[in-house]
């Protein structure tokens, strides 16, 4: 259940520039709700976390947030687009990119290949140009293979460029994921489990990824187990349980409540895992990387 409406949060921050507004959010499946009155609202230059147990409806959210599900009720308002009334292509479009709990990359098209194609939504060349390739269309597609580089080089990962994304490590693609969303020039960056499979050490160069990409300008939401990396980078936090807002706050004060200890250790008592400077916090249970439903997404 929803604890407070969604522009409290915000009021209470010091950067009062909302960039999206979710209200009384809801989504069923048959007979589980996914979702329950979830409100929430993002300012602009957050690290915004998305926490909770395996099942919790984090990429529910992400889902709807995105049109690929459409919620019996709520409204989602992003930079005065309502989002539940956006078709899924138009969402790039309003300026909102994910990347997904399970990675979706062209799997037989090389890297620069897969960003180039996140590209295509800001371009111009009509079909009429793309078949006759006239030199506006040929002079476009250079910068949109220059600008593919240039996200290559950001992410880390400019030396693969002609890799197949196939043969790249999974680090790898997990950031080839982050660098094809940037090239559509999003305002709000949804990351589902992106440290998901890492180790420590790539764990810790996504982390100054996501702090770059906040400090360039885009907003970013995340969702991830990885409690360390979630409270250090994360200045909100909202915790979903059972579809529901069981917390939202500072990381400081989410990880102290005793609504989400329980959450968490209740939902495995021995999984749960202490973090830096004491506190009894959150490990998901099961594996790093919760079973998905991306699967389910396109259904
Ligand atoms: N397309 C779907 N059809 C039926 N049930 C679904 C679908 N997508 C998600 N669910 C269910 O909704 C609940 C929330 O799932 P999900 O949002 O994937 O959780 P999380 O990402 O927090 O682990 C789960 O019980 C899941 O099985
Ligand atoms: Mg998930």
């Amino acid at each position: 259940m929803s604890t407070q409406p969604a522009t409290v949060n915000a009021d209470a921050r010091s950067m009062p520039d909302l960039l999206l507004v979710a209200s009384k959010l809801s989504k069923r499946f048959g007979g589980l709700q996914a979702l329950s009155d979830v409100s929430f609202s993002i300012c602009k230059g957050d690290i915004y976390g998305l926490i909770g147990p395996n099942g919790a409806g984090k990429t529910t959210l992400f889902n709807v947030l995105t049109s690929l599900y459409i919620p019996e009720s709520g409204t989602c308002n992003f930079m005065g687009h309502q989002l539940t009334r956006l078709k899924p292509h138009e969402i790039a479009i309003a300026g909102i990119a994910r990347t997904f709990q399970n990675i979706r990359l062209f799997s037989n098209l090389s890297a620069i290949e897969n960003v180039m194609i996140g590209r295509h939504i800001r371009t111009h060349a009509g079909v009429f140009g793309a078949i006759t390739r006239n030199r506006a269309t040929r002079e476009e597609e250079r910068a949109i293979q220059q600008q593919a580089h240039e996200l290559l080089d950001y992410v880390g990962i400019g030396h693969r460029a002609n890799h197949l994304a196939s043969a790249l490590p999974y680090g790898d693609q997990r950031r080839l994921e982050i660098a094809r969303a940037l090239a559509t020039e999003p305002s709000l960056l949804a990351l589902d489990e992106p440290a998901a499979g890492m180790n420590a050490s790539e764990t810790m160069v996504l982390r100054r990824l996501i702090e770059k990409i906040r400090d360039d300008g885009i907003t970013v939401l995340l969702i991830e187990h990885d409690m360390k990396l979630v409270m250090g980078l994360c200045n909100r936090v909202l915790v979903l349980d059972y579809g529901k807002v069981l917390a939202e706050g500072k990381p400081a004060d989410v990880q102290r409540n005793p609504r989400v200890i329980e959450a968490y250790l209740g939902a495995g008592a021995g999984n749960h895992a202490t973090v830096p400077g004491g506190d009894a916090a959150v490990a998901p249970t099961g594996s790093a990387s919760d079973a998905s439903n991306d699967d389910k997404e396109l259904q």
